[in-house]
């Protein structure tokens, strides 16, 4: 079905060269590339055929346009291979084959020979680009920005359009029962954590990863339904969806119509978000969003992880912790939060541990209630909970009392709901001191004690103890205030770390924030051996 499609578009390409707006396009590329115009077109790869990431002239395939390209492109921790805009100075990426395998060396080879293809790294590992159902013979990157494979017969066997990654360009379709993923940051191509599905149902739904496909994981829908229901973008930027028959069901955006040569893509994006972006073609130009699903940051579930909860600045996303917890990981949200004190037990093995009802007012919750309790009042909802050794949090809604156990997910502060969750907080200041969260990292020290004398050890010890302090408390005091925010970089070792302007000024921020979230904002993660949820 699909590979018909690719010939039909082949062939419809063709046809609707002589449309106006592809020729301007062409004319303008040519103008454009014109370096690329003068070198050898790949429009017909043959086996044999070699591509190496640094190689000047063979690290892709252009598309014949010089618009997409098949290849190598970089990140900071090495290659990867796909489908990029090559025509314009973002070389914005379309396409990335095995994308959640490590990136490769400079000195890989990608060899289509065989009837393969085939990437060659020289320490031996060797892995196929595409899974081909019998032996290619000629490859294509075609002008769609489709890089194709065929068998001897001239007929496509393989093609990236069926497989694609987090993004659909014009004449690309997401047929029934295809997800795209987002990708793990903005330039990292590793899947990430929100998909967006187009069912079998005809719905075109945005789920969290690792989630069944049903409604209380969805943040948002088409509403649509039909049988095998498919998301096509055209190449004026028009977004729809279409029934079996061919009608058009559901139109997502409306086409543009303007003088200027534009391309479109569409983006499940890191945040959650499925965007049409439009460029035009000069190189001063720049991807401006069209359409987005929504607004609202804080709508994808899962955005701040477990034990979180999101807030919406302005129009950004912010992610808080529980009280009494802390992120994970501050620069990965997703990681969620965890418990920074003593969980309630109920074998009591806590002895003396007080614990307290901490409230959010305004938040929404997965609801994932072991009991629920009529009750008419908050606090008696909270006394129930304080009484119940099982009870980790309440929510509080018209006279219901949900008790849950941890964790909590897809948190969310809204600025009308009424309910109010309740956290049940152990004392951080309680009997165990081994729960303080100012213990110093516990760094391993060898000494030879064949070498140095019993008494030099214990002056070395003396030093290191009184030098350990002071250096200690002078990270935390900077760990403190970086951690603030959850998208700051950091290393490990802040002390090595020289910090810019714009981070210094971020860490005002955070360190803002930080008061305002009350107590227990944040502190070393190192060091809080209390986390398990
Ligand atoms: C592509 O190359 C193959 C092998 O050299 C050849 O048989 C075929 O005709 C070529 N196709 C086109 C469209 O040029
Ligand atoms: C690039 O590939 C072409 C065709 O395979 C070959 O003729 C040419 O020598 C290669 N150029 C370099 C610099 O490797
Ligand atoms: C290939 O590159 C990697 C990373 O740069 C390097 O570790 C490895 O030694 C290289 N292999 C050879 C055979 O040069
Ligand atoms: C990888 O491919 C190269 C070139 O085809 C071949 O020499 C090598 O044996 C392959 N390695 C493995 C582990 O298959
Ligand atoms: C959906 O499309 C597939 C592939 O073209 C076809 O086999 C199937 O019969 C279609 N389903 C319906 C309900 O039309
Ligand atoms: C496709 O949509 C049209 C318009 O809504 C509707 O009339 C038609 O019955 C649908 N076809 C199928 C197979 O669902
Ligand atoms: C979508 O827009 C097209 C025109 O761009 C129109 O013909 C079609 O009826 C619209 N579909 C729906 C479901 O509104
Ligand atoms: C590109 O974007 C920046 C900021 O988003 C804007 O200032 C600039 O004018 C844009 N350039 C073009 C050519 O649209
Ligand atoms: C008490 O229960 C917790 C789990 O609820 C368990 O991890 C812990 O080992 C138990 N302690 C004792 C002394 O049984
Ligand atoms: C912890 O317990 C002590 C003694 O019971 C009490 O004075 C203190 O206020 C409690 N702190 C919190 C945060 O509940």
């Amino acid at each position: 079905m699909t590979n018909n499609n690719a010939v039909r578009k082949e062939k419809s390409l063709l046809t609707s060269m002589a449309a106006i707006p592809i020729s301007l396009l062409f004319l303008l590329l040519v103008s454009l590339f014109h370096t690329a115009e003068a070198q050898q077109k790949y429009s017909n790869i043959t086996l044999g055929s070699f591509l190496t990431p640094t190689s000047a002239t063979n690290s892709s395939w252009p598309s014949p346009s010089g618009l997409f390209a098949f290849g190598f492109y970089q990140r900071d921790n090495g290659y990867y291979v796909g489908v990029f805009l090559a025509g314009i100075p973002e070389k914005t990426v379309v396409w990335t084959a095995n994308r959640d395998d490590p990136p490769v060396p400079s000195n890989a080879t990608l060899a289509f020979t065989d009837g393969r293809l085939v990437l060659q790294q020289l320490s031996g590992q060797n892995t196929t680009i595409a899974d081909l159902p019998q032996s290619a013979s000629a490859a294509s990157m075609l002008d769609s920005g489709n890089f194709v494979l065929y068998n001897s017969d001239q007929e496509i066997i393989w093609q990236s359009f069926d497989h694609p990654t987090d993004t659909i360009v014009p004449d690309q379709r997401l047929t029934a029962g295809k997800e795209l993923f987002s990708g793990a940051s903005e330039t990292d191509p590793p899947t990430g954590i929100f998909r967006l599905k187009m069912q079998h149902d005809g719905n075109l739904v945005q789920y969290p990863v690792e989630t069944p496909d049903t409604a209380p994981y969805a943040y948002w829908a088409s509403g649509t339904a039909g049988d095998n229901v498919s998301l096509n973008l055209d190449d004026d930027g028009h977004l729809y969806l279409l029934n079996n028959t061919g009608a058009n069901i559901d139109n997502l955006t409306e086409g543009e119509s303007t003088r200027e040569v534009k391309i479109y893509r569409m983006k499940i994006d890191v945040d959650g978000i499925f965007r049409v972006y439009s460029r035009t073609l000069d190189q001063t130009g720049n991807w401006s969003t069209k359409w987005q699903s929504t607004g609202d940051k804080c709508e994808p579930k899962g955005l701040c992880g477990v034990n979180a909860f999101c807030v919406q600045m302005d129009t950004e996303a912010d992610c808080r912790c529980l009280p009494g917890f802390e992120f994970v990981n501050h620069r990965k949200w997703a990681s969620g939060c965890q418990r920074n004190f003593v969980a309630d037990r109920c074998n009591n093995t806590n002895g003396v541990v007080k614990f307290t009802m901490s409230p959010l007012e305004n938040t929404v919750w997965e609801d994932t209630s072991y009991f629920v309790l009529e009750l008419s009042t908050k606090e008696d909802c909270e006394e129930d909970c304080l009484q119940d050794c099982n009870c980790e949090a309440v929510l509080f809604k018209e006279g219901q009392c949900k008790k849950q156990k941890l964790p909590l997910r897809y948190g969310r502060r809204l600025q009308t709901d009424s309910q109010v969750a309740f956290i049940k907080m152990g004392n951080m200041t309680g009997p165990s001191t081994k729960a303080l969260p100012f213990d110093p990292p516990k760094k391993e020290v060898r000494v030879d004690i064949l070498i140095i004398s019993v008494s030099l050890v214990g002056f070395a010890f003396m030093l290191l103890a009184i030098s350990g302090v002071l250096i200690y408390r002078n990270r935390v005091w900077t760990y403190r205030k970086i951690v603030g925010k959850g998208n700051v970089e950091f290393d490990e070792d802040v002390a090595l770390r020289s910090f810019t302007f714009a981070e210094l000024e971020q860490v005002t921020n955070g360190f803002n924030q930080e008061l305002g979230r009350g107590a227990f904002g944040t502190v070393y993660k190192g060091v809080i051996p209390y986390n398990q949820n």
